[in-house]
């Protein structure tokens, strides 16, 4: 979390760094600042709040925001309490060394304790100036350049980082380095001016060349000069890759819509597509993924498939675990990979292990691959961010291509992650003969449809908003489905959760039976998946329970659907598909649910309190 936004080069510098940190405010908003340099002074402004609240500042004194050198933060705090002191970017001592710093560094409290020692002292309770400090320390003690003791400092410290560090004395090189969180280094023409960033989203109208600094490295960035990039731990040089950003402009603005989470949802046809185009040919009646094909003796040999993620993308695993269960009867396992990594699971070289992530950065499941990877189980990645920690670090993968998901709470990522998940199972099922070729192809031309029935399920946006109007001074509400449903009934708790701050579960159907119905009464909302394949009957029992313990029942149901229309208070109708399929669509007036009731509340719905995009720390 964090993010860190810089510049160097003939420019200037203020409104690039400003625009990259608002871009950026998905990685955190309690707290935010920037430092220009003019030449002569570095200037520092900085506010708890977010990057709006740092420009009424700035707007102040417009001297403030003059220099071609920037280095800009937004915080998600870890160590110390959101403020304006604990607010990046951080000097050294003698003010002459400055740094902005995403991640943790574990063993700050000792070092600070030993720089105390030495006479220094601290303005703020975080481990940021506890780490700028010791760089000072080394640099003044070896008397060695910037690089060097940066180097130095970051072999002694323990955690994870990315920092960007400038030196006043130096004034035409910054320094950046990264373990554990992500960096970006955008290059200028001619190398006449560089931007570093924790994604490139900051620099994507400046520049198309970027390098990812890989884990454990560091980059030299001077004026004028290629970057140099070498190993942390030894000084030996390193080969940049620099990557063409196909990322455009206008993929992460609104784009006319008032939020992003909005517009995501919009974008769920396209974004669906863009996930099978070109992957499955249902003319053909094939699903081509390279790799699937090239491990495909893995997948058909393996004692059991292990899925890994957190949140949302834990959930898009739990369908999976239906999808590939019921379509290629491959023994699957669904696990928190924040839990994965502490309990000393059983895991084998026989084993494949899915990691899922829409940012591919987040630090439980990065974790949880490393592990899995220690046992010799081979590691497959589904993320939505092209060439990120999680894309790199699995054996193999398939990207989702939803394109940048601004919005904390997570909507097209869920989507295209069961569109892959769903073409994965298929393939599998197809290649172990547990699919017949007509029912695989039945598959293919129903999932074809999926595009243009979420593009016509998006029309009850309205019918949506009113039923929102109805239930969002709800202080408590249940989500219930069954089957493939079960995990978008816990999506769809989530989702109103996370933005609207109205407390809400997600159970399977039948599970209320044994605890939930206890809460049961008129004031209680509680909204049902009920599609006409899904277990129907059992559901609408289920439905009637509820209804004679007079709780309000939202359904959502297939086209055409008699019964629960009859006993509902309201009723959502999705199009017809298969049973399997019904995520993609069910999902949709969830997401539009949430969203309505966070505006009707008035609610941050693109930046939700204490939330952030990627979770870097564990
Ligand atoms: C919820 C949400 C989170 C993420 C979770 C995992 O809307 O976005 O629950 O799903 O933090 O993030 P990724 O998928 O980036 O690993």
């Amino acid at each position: 979390m964090c993010g860190i936004s810089a510049y160097i080069g003939f420019r200037e510098a203020y409104p690039i760094v400003i625009n990259g940190l608002k871009r950026l405010e998905y990685r955190g908003y309690d707290s935010a600042g920037i430092m220009i340099y003019d030449g002569k002074k570095m200037q520092l402004s900085k506010t708890k709040g977010k990057v709006s609240d740092l420009e009424l500042i700035t707007d102040e004194d417009e001297q403030r925001k003059i220099g071609t050198i920037g280095m800009g933060h937004t915080r998600w705090a870890t160590h110390g309490v959101p403020n304006d002191v604990n607010s990046h970017p951080h000097f050294s001592e003698s003010g002459e060394l400055v740094i902005v710093h995403n991640g943790i560094i574990e063993n700050y409290d000792t070092i600070k304790k030993e720089l105390i020692k030495r006479g220094y002292t601290f303005k703020s309770d975080t481990d940021t100036e506890v780490l700028i400090n010791l760089i000072e320390e080394v640099k003044k003690v070896e008397g060695c350049k910037l690089g060097k003791a940066v180097q130095l400092a970051l072999n002694s410290v323990v955690g994870a980082y990315a920092i960007s560090v400038f030196d006043k004395s130096k004034p035409n090189e910054i320094i950046v380095a990264r373990l554990g969180s992500p960096i970006a280094i955008g290059i200028g023409k001619d190398s006449k001016e560089f931007f570093v960033a924790s994604d490139a989203s900051p620099f994507v109208e400046y520049t198309k060349d970027a390098i990812y600094l890989e884990d454990e490295e560091m980059a030299i960035i001077k004026i004028g000069k290629k970057v140099k990039v070498h190993k942390i731990n030894d000084d030996s040089l390193v080969e940049p890759t620099v990557q063409k950003l196909k990322m455009s402009l206008d993929q992460i603005e609104k784009g006319g819509y008032d939020h992003f989470m909005i517009k995501e949802i919009h974008e769920q046809p396209k974004a669906i597509t863009d996930t099978f185009r070109g992957r499955m040919l249902v003319d053909q009646s094939i699903i081509k993924m390279s790799s699937i094909e090239e491990n495909i003796e893995k997948f058909l040999s393996a004692d059991k498939i292990i899925i890994v993620a957190c949140g949302t993308s834990w959930h898009a695993g739990l369908v999976a675990e239906y999808l590939i269960e019921d379509m290629a009867r491959i023994p699957v396992e669904v696990e928190y990979a924040s839990e994965f990594r502490y309990r000393n699971p059983i895991i084998t070289n026989k084993d494949i292990v899915i990691a899922i992530s829409q940012s591919g950065e987040t630090a439980d499941t990065l974790a949880a691959i490393k592990l899995a990877k220690s046992k010799g189980a081979f590691v497959y990645g589904v993320c939505n961010v092209v060439g990120s920690s999680i894309a790199r670090e699995t054996h193999s993968g398939a990207y989702t291509h939803a394109g940048p998901e601004i919005g904390v709470a997570s909507t097209k990522a869920f989507t295209t992650q069961i569109t892959v998940l769903t073409l994965i199972a298929l393939k599998l099922g197809k290649a172990n003969k547990s699919l017949s070729s007509h029912e695989f192809k039945n598959y293919l031309q129903k999932m074809q449809k999926i595009p243009r029935q979420v593009e016509k399920l998006l029309e009850v946006d309205d019918q949506v908003k009113e039923i929102a109007s109805v239930y969002k001074d709800s202080k408590n509400c249940l989500y219930l489905g069954r089957g493939f449903n079960f995990p978008v009934a816990l999506e769809g708790a989530l989702k109103l959760k996370e933005i609207s701050y109205i407390h809400a579960e997600g159970y399977p159907a039948a599970e209320m039976k044994h605890g939930p119905i206890a809460l049961i009464d008129e004031n209680m909302p509680i909204f049902v998946i009920a599609t006409n394949k899904g277990h129907y009957e059992k559901v609408v029992s289920n439905i009637q329970e509820i209804k004679s313990r007079s709780g309000k029942i939202i359904a959502i149901v297939t086209e055409g659907d008699t019964q629960v229309k009859e006993i509902a208070d309201h009723v959502i109708e999705i199009p017809e598909t298969e049973e399997a399929l019904t995520p993609l669509l069910t999902t949709i007036p969830f997401q539009l649910l949430s969203y309505h009731i966070a505006v009707m509340l008035e609610k941050n719905v693109d930046q939700p309190r204490n939330l952030a995009k990627s979770v870097t720390v564990e």
